[in-house]
């Protein structure tokens, strides 16, 4: 890891959000020469200067709807991570158009950007709601996915290549629902719950952080890198927050634009991806055509496993891996 990040700069759009910090802790721990924080509230910014000193920490005020303030950040810089986005399931259907200008065109504005100043590697953050999307935040990130697969067309002659990683929810960030329902215990208010069927994919910021990591070192192009994870019914959940006392569950019904349960890999998507067991790490990679994934799968064979999925689609029902009430216990 050192050697990949010797001597390199390294943006992060996003950098004072939960993924962000965990990534600046993780990535500062290398021999990497500066790190760049790229995001809008400057009292974010200030409170992660306060707490984090390194003098190879910078932060950069900068909204990535502005593309000359990306092109001016992105000055010799050799990679980018690109986690800023407007995430949250209601506020993107009530303000359709932020969302569209942060998550759409912010994507575009980071493409041009990193292409003109000669970026070596991009990194786009995905989610499992960008799969046969039904809500607007889901749609803006499956348009974000597809603007960076394809934006490696517009490289011309610079070396820029683009790549996602995607995965599903993350324990205890911003705005989550583990928060929400921690809030709710506090206030010894019920908690709400919109479907007892639901499930979902989890995982630690940790995890999260080690796979971008990786996937950042490992991509070529136009991959998208997706995480083997573990399920859990939200049922299970929010019996962990109410010690099993039902009463204290409100059901409410489920929201517009949420699923039951979400899709990692479509089954459209399945035919062109390699299933990978490699560096203690099981994980899948989502070509563009057969053709590319075929190519790299005979690349692939001598050395590392290709691990054994039959299902045809990936999800959080079908999932065969869930984790326990005890083992989610420890991780909240
Ligand atoms: N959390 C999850 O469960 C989850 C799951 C799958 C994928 N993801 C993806 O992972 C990424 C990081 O998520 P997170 O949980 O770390 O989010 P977060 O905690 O809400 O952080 C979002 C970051 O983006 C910045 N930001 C927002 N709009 C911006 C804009 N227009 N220009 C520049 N910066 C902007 C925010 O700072 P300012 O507000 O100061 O600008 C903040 O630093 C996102 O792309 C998200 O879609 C998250």
């Amino acid at each position: 890891m050192n050697n990949f990040f010797e001597n390199k700069k390294i943006l992060i759009t996003g950098g004072t959000g939960t993924f962000g910090k965990a990534f600046i802790n993780k990535i500062l721990q290398t021999n990497i020469k500066k790190v760049y924080v790229f995001s809008r509230d400057e009292l974010k910014q200030w409170e992660m200067r306060i707490k984090k000193i390194d003098k190879r920490l910078c932060f950069l005020l900068g909204d990535v709807r502005d593309k000359e303030r990306l092109y001016r950040a992105f000055e010799r810089i050799d990679y980018v991570i690109h986690a800023a986005a407007q995430k949250h399931v209601p506020s993107c259907e009530f303000n359709p158009f932020e969302a569209v200008k942060t998550n759409i065109i912010g994507a575009e504005n980071i493409i041009n950007a990193a292409i003109d100043r000669g970026v070596k590697k991009v990194l786009a953050i995905s989610t499992d709601k960008a799969v046969e999307p039904v809500n607007l935040y889901g749609m803006t990130k499956g348009c974000m996915e597809k603007l960076f697969i394809n934006g490696n067309n517009y490289t011309g002659e610079n070396n820029t290549s683009f790549s996602c990683v995607r995965y599903g929810n993350v324990i205890g960030s911003r705005g989550s629902v583990i928060n929400a329902w921690k809030n709710a215990v506090e206030r010894n208010i019920s908690i709400s719950l919109t479907d007892p069927r639901m499930t979902r994919f989890w995982l630690t910021v940790n995890k999260a952080v080690d796979f971008v990591i990786y996937a950042l070192m490992n991509m070529n192009k136009a991959e998208i890198f997706v995480p083997k994870l573990s399920s859990m019914n939200l049922i299970n959940l929010a019996n962990i927050f109410t010690n099993n006392d039902d009463t204290k569950i409100l059901i409410t019904g489920r929201r517009n634009g949420e699923k039951l349960h979400e899709t990692l890999i479509s089954k459209y998507e399945m035919s062109n991806t390699i299933k990978i067991n490699k560096d203690n790490k099981e994980f899948f990679v989502i070509y563009q055509t057969l053709e590319d994934k075929i190519n790299n799968e005979t690349l692939l064979e001598d050395k590392h496993d290709i691990f054994n999925f039959d299902y045809d689609e990936y999800t959080s029902e079908n999932n065969d891996q869930w984790i326990n009430i005890e083992e989610m216990r420890k991780l909240l």
